[in-house]
Parts: C-alpha cells; sequence; structure tokens
C-alpha cells in the first residue's frame, strides 16, 4: 500500500489474542503501548480516550470484540450471542458521539450472525471470521484515509497554511488521518505546508496529539490556543480550515470536537474555506440533522483540575463539559470523504 509519511509507531494492532494500542493520554510524553483482552479492559480504554478519535476507536472496537470473544469461555452459539449484544451495547454507550463505533461494532455483529447461520454451531470457525471481519475493518480504515488524502489535496495547493482543531490525524485512525491526511500526503510531495493547531481545551488532543504527529513526521506546525484562532484569521495567517468529524447527519450538520463550530463561524466572518474531512461511515443517515445527534459529555474535573499544578476553579463551581459541538450544513465548504468532494447543500444519497 501506498505509503504517504514516515512514521513506524501503529497506534492499533492485533495479534490474535490481544488488541495493542498506543495509549494516548501518556502523549507527547511517553510512548507505551497496552494490551488489551477484556471487555473491562477496552470500555476503560475508549472511556478514558487511550484510544479515541472516531474511525480509532471504531476499529479498536471491532479487533476488541473479536478478541473478547476468542478469549470467551461460553461454548455454544446462542451464549455467544448474549455476550456480544452485551458487549456491543456497552460498548456503543461509552462514546455515544462518534457513529463510526457503531458502524463498526454493527459490521462485527453483521458477520457473526451470517457466519452462524451457515457454519453448523462450528464456534471457531465463527470467531475465525469475525476476527477477518475486524481486520478487515482496519485494512478499509487506511484505504479510506489514502482516498481522504489524495481527494482533500486536490483543494491545496503549495505553500498553503491550514489551521485544525483536535486530532483528526494518524493517531485518531488505523493510519494517515483524515483532516491531516492531505497534509502529509501534500509534504511527501514537496508542497510545504505550515500547520496552525489549536491546543483544544480541555483535553489538549491539539497541543499533546497533533502537535506531536505533526513534529514526529516533520510537518511545520505552530501550537496557538483556541481563543488565539479569530487573530491569526485576523492576520491573514489561514488559507483553509481542514476538521475531521464524529457523525455528519444527513443533511451535512457535523458533530466534532467542541470548538469547532467557532471555528467554522469565524472561518465565515473571514471568508477562509472551512473543509470537514472523515469517511463515509460517518455520514448517519438515519440521522435527519445534527440537533438529534447526542452530546456525550465528560467528567468536571476535566475542565477543574486536568493538566493543574492544583485545583483551578472553586470547590463546587458548576461545570459544563460537552466533548462535542454541531457545526451547521450552510457554514462548511465541502465534506471531504473517501467517496468523493460533498458540497454544500449536502446530498450523500448520490
Ligand atoms: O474526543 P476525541 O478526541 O475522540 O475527539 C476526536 C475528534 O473530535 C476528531 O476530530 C474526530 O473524531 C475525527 S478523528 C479522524
Amino acid at each position: 500500500m501506498e505509503d504517504i509519511f514516515d512514521f513506524d509507531s501503529v497506534s492499533i494492532s492485533e495479534d490474535n489474542s490481544k488488541v495493542i494500542i498506543l495509549d494516548q493520554t501518556l502523549l507527547p510524553g511517553k510512548e507505551k503501548f497496552i494490551e488489551i483482552q477484556s471487555l473491562p479492559e477496552l470500555t476503560e480504554a475508549i472511556v478514558n480516550l487511550r484510544v479515541r478519535g472516531a474511525p480509532a476507536i471504531g476499529v479498536a472496537a471491532a479487533l476488541g470484540i473479536a478478541v473478547i470473544l476468542k478469549n470467551s469461555k461460553k461454548n455454544n452459539i446462542s451464549d455467544l450471542t448474549t455476550e456480544l449484544k452485551e458487549i456491543s451495547e456497552q460498548l456503543i454507550n461509552s462514546r455515544p458521539t462518534a457513529v463510526n463505533l457503531k458502524w463498526a461494532i454493527d459490521k462485527v455483529k453483521a458477520k457473526f450472525f451470517e457466519s452462524a447461520r451457515v457454519s453448523d454451531g462450528n464456534i471457531a470457525r465463527i470467531i475465525e471470521s469475525i476476527i477477518e471481519e475486524a481486520r478487515k475493518i482496519k485494512n478499509a480504515d487506511i484505504a479510506m484515509s489514502l482516498k481522504i488524502a489524495h481527494n482533500g489535496l486536490t483543494l491545496l495547493t503549495p505553500g498553503m497554511s491550514i489551521l485544525t482543531h483536535c486530532n483528526a490525524g494518524h493517531l485518531a485512525v488505523s493510519r494517515f488521518g483524515t483532516a491531516l491526511a492531505p497534509i502529509y500526503l501534500g509534504n511527501s510531495k514537496g508542497y510545504d505546508f505550515k500547520v496552525f493547531a489549536d491546543e483544544t481545551r480541555p483535553l489538549l488532543q491539539g497541543a499533546r496529539l497533533t502537535a506531536y504527529e505533526l513534529h514526529k513526521a516533520g510537518v511545520d506546525v505552530t501550537l496557538i490556543c483556541d481563543n488565539m484562532a479569530s487573530l491569526v484569521m485576523a492576520q491573514k495567517k489561514i488559507d483553509v480550515i481542514m476538521v475531521g468529524c464524529d457523525r455528519i447527519a444527513a443533511n451535512g450538520d457535523v458533530a466534532n470536537k467542541i470548538g469547532t463550530s467557532a471555528l467554522a463561524v469565524l472561518a465565515n466572518y473571514y471568508n477562509i474555506p472551512f473543509y470537514v474531512l472523515g469517511p463515509c461511515s460517518t455520514i448517519d443517515m438515519q440521522t435527519a440533522t445534527g440537533d438529534k445527534i447526542i452530546i456525550e459529555e465528560r467528567p468536571e474535573y476535566e475542565i477543574t483540575d486536568l493538566w493543574y499544578v492544583q485545583k483551578m476553579a472553586p470547590e463546587g463551581i458548576k461545570v459544563y463539559n460537552p466533548a462535542f459541538d454541531i457545526t451547521p450544513a450552510s457554514l462548511i465548504t465541502a465534506i471531504i470523504t473517501d467517496k468523493g468532494i460533498f458540497r454544500y447543500p449536502f446530498d450523500f444519497s448520490i
């Protein structure tokens, strides 16, 4: 497969009995891999963002379910089916906004039921088939990143300066990324892009992850605080904004990391193209508009305590910590997918 950047560590892999993930909570200070063999370990890793980014949690869940069922003591299809349903429900609820998680789990479940129908009760064969399915999901994830890279690059020209938010790069998928994939592809062709990375409060995916992976890959990256975005746009330092997505409603409204919609409003004001990049598996045709998307709420301490040497907010203060926001379709210049580029008003049925 085509390679578009020099980055040795693969953030998710599997060896038939365990899933191995790069623990993103420890980055950039420490590159540590952890092993996952059970549902509590997988749920904990997803909830606490050891693995994060919509496509990556889908792939981790698919591989994880396959491994957990392989390690299961259940020895008949009925018990395994019950276990699969319990695992799926728990995982889907663990991060409700990213639709890729449900998409990947549904694919593994469908393969399980299809294979249970044709395998004469042979559990080993059923398990083998879902391991294969999970591996296919991972390989398809890499292929979609490459397609997004190529499609996205058609909208960019050498020397452009790009603002991005959160982390929609190599760490958020199986390889390469979504919003960052065209940057890696362009730079491998000498495009010499400059990237501004929002730090992305409160979990600092921009500072800890985007800055880390772009810097490691040799991309020219400048870190800014979220509240500096307007100034850098006013100073004409930004040619284009590129972000990822966790769920795209049928009308093109996009759920992505909290702060994304503010960038879209600013982009509109400053007349800067605002691009959303993601796989077609992120498009949720069952959800008509963005206001129907469930927005995950996260613990208060992520705002009041995390990253600070001491508690930084008054004891007992009320805190609201939504992890995502909705960018209205009308503020999005284009949605760049593995299957092509869509423009407002969005019609994904074609
Ligand atoms: O809470 P996170 O870090 O999982 O949020 C991730 C994002 O918002 C990304 O932009 C999105 O999942 C796309 S990743 C290719």
